[in-house]
């Protein structure tokens, strides 16, 4: 309304490179602005910040008075500056802050056609006076590659379906907003689409199926909103997937078979939902997978062997999903480990001694399980976990090793009490049972020296002695086999 009283910005000046030539050979005099796109400009930031005598001291955006918070490009020919960046967030130095009430409005943003990246933090932060996203704010006319609207808490309502009209946009994160309602079915017309967060919102409904047609997708978080129902098989399509976030929402059923095609996946995080049993077998197909997070499920299965075929997981958390089953012995041969979290299940049987072989773990969580049997883990293991070996909450389970803190967690074993001098066991306390294919210690392995108390009948295993215990059963099935 009164252009003289809007804001004036100081400007940083940016250049493509690949384009354009140092701004000192040209003349200044030949470069400006298109008086529209200049005015466009002072409008939007005039509805935005705070600050209405930034004008008087910047007069010429562009060139002469650099703010961190714009980028305008040169265009060749016509020798004009474009502004193809706006940034407006509390970190950017010597930022105003925004308005209480700042308003970004259609009519000025549409001055700035050559806007590829627009994005605000903190802005809109009154939860009392809310803005929200007006669907005339997106058209087919757009350049926009990168909409970043993040912490804005007094930004509410729906995501317009007319978001679909931005055919250029590469990255939509609307992360920690106070959005609601269902994720607009157009969003698949985001052929170009390469990060979709709508993280830290209300968004409730279902994953619209349409997300299967978003084939650019590399990063998919949807985290921390109210999203209910299955996961969508069309998720299987997104070939370019590395990350995918689910966590935190209300998501039921099992998770598509489909999935298993994400052969890029890195992160697969579906904690904290209602996601049932089993999972599909075809999850083995992701061969990339290192950080696999689903705690908090209803699964109620055993361990799922495909995990077994997941060499590059680095992280495996699967607190809370009702795993009932022993703890698989091909845990011990994935290397990568670093932390491996399996509380809060129903594991029973004994614990892999393998386990203490991978070179990468630094946290083992197998609290409140109902394992049993001695836990023989080495020194430098017990050592270099720390407090991060967690073994409470297991009441068969006793210790071998002189490790003040795990004898803090469990108690010692008998031949433990004993000064490992008897050589006999309570054989229910200790849970030492017949041998259990899934556990025996592949005789290739080291085998410790020390021999605390074990039993070794005819067709009784103990850990400890495996390698004879495995020759005696051998040289026994060698009987019956010739007899
Ligand atoms: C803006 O400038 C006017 C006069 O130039 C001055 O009176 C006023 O205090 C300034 N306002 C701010 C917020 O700096
Ligand atoms: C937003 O700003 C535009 C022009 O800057 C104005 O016409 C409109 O009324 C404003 N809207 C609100 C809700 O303040
Ligand atoms: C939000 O806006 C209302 C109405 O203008 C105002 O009373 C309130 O103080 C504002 N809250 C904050 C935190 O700025
Ligand atoms: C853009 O949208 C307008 C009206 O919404 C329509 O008339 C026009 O054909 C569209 N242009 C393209 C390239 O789709
Ligand atoms: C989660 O979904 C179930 C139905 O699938 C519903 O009964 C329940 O109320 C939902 N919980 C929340 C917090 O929305
Ligand atoms: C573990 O639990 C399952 C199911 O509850 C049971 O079938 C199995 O015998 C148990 N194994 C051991 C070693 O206790
Ligand atoms: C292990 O899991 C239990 C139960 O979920 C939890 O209370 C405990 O803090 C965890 N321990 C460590 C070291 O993280
Ligand atoms: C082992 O024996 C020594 C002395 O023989 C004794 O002091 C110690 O308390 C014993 N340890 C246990 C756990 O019984
Ligand atoms: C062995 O364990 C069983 C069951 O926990 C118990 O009843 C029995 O008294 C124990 N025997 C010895 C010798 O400790």
């Amino acid at each position: 309304m009164f252009p003289h009283q809007l804001l004036l910005l100081s400007l940083l000046l940016f250049f493509s490179l690949t384009k354009t030539m140092p701004i000192k050979t040209i003349s200044k005099a030949t470069m400006g602005m298109d008086p529209e796109e200049l005015e466009g400009l002072y409008e939007v930031m005039g509805g935005l910040l705070d600050d209405p005598n930034w004008s008087d001291l910047h007069p010429d955006p562009c060139t002469d008075t650099p703010w961190p918070g714009i980028q305008c490009e040169l265009d060749q020919p016509s020798l004009l500056l474009h502004v193809t960046r706006l940034h407006i967030a509390p970190d950017v130095a010597g930022s105003p802050p925004c308005k209480p009430h700042p308003n970004l409005s259609t009519k000025s943003l549409s001055k700035l056609p050559f806007l590829k990246t627009l994005s605000l933090f903190q802005c809109f932060t009154n939860t009392t006076t809310r803005a929200s996203l007006s669907p005339s704010l997106f058209t087919n006319s757009s350049v926009l590659e990168q909409l970043v609207l993040n912490s804005n808490t007094g930004l509410v309502g729906e995501v317009p379906s007319s978001i679909s009209e931005v055919k250029t946009l590469r990255v939509l994160s609307l992360s920690q907003n106070g959005l609601y309602g269902e994720i607009p079915r157009e969003i698949g017309g985001l052929k170009r689409l390469e990060q979709l967060d709508l993280s830290y919102n209300s968004f409730n409904g279902e994953i619209p199926s349409e997300i299967g047609l978003m084939e650019s997708l590399t990063i998919l978080d949807l985290s921390f909103n109210g999203l209910q129902g299955m996961v969508p098989d069309s998720i299987g399509l997104l070939g370019s997937l590395q990350k995918i976030d689910l966590s935190s929402n209300n998501l039921s059923g099992r998770l598509p078979p489909q999935m298993g095609k994400l052969d890029g996946l890195v992160l697969l995080d579906v904690s904290h939902n209602s996601i049932e049993g089993p999972l599909p077998e075809t999850l083995s197909g992701l061969k990339d997978l290192q950080y696999f997070l689903m705690e908090d499920n209803p699964v109620n299965t055993g361990l799922p062997l495909f995990l077994g075929e997941l060499k590059e997981l680095t992280v495996l958390s699967l607190s809370s999903c009702g795993f009932t089953s022993q703890i698989p012995w091909f845990i011990g041969s994935m290397k990568r480990l670093s932390a491996l979290t399996l509380d809060k299940n129903g594991l029973n049987g004994s614990i892999p001694i393998n386990i203490e072989g991978l070179p990468q773990l630094n946290q083992l969580n197998l609290s409140q399980n109902r394992l049993t049997g001695e836990i023989s883990f080495n020194t430098e293991f017990v050592r270099r976990l720390g407090k991060r070996l967690d073994v409470r909450g297991n009441n068969g389970l006793c210790f071998t090793n002189n490790e003040v803190l795990v004898l803090e967690q469990v108690p010692a074993c008998l031949d433990a009490n004993d000064n490992k001098s008897s050589n006999t066991h309570n054989m229910s306390t200790l849970g030492v049972g017949p041998p259990d294919p899934v556990k025996l210690r592949p005789s290739s392995d080291n085998v410790k020296g020390e021999t605390s108390g074990c039993c070794c009948g005819a067709l009784w295993v103990c850990q400890k002695k495996s390698v004879v215990c495995a020759w005696v059963l051998f040289i026994g099935l060698l009987f019956l086999v010739i007899f």
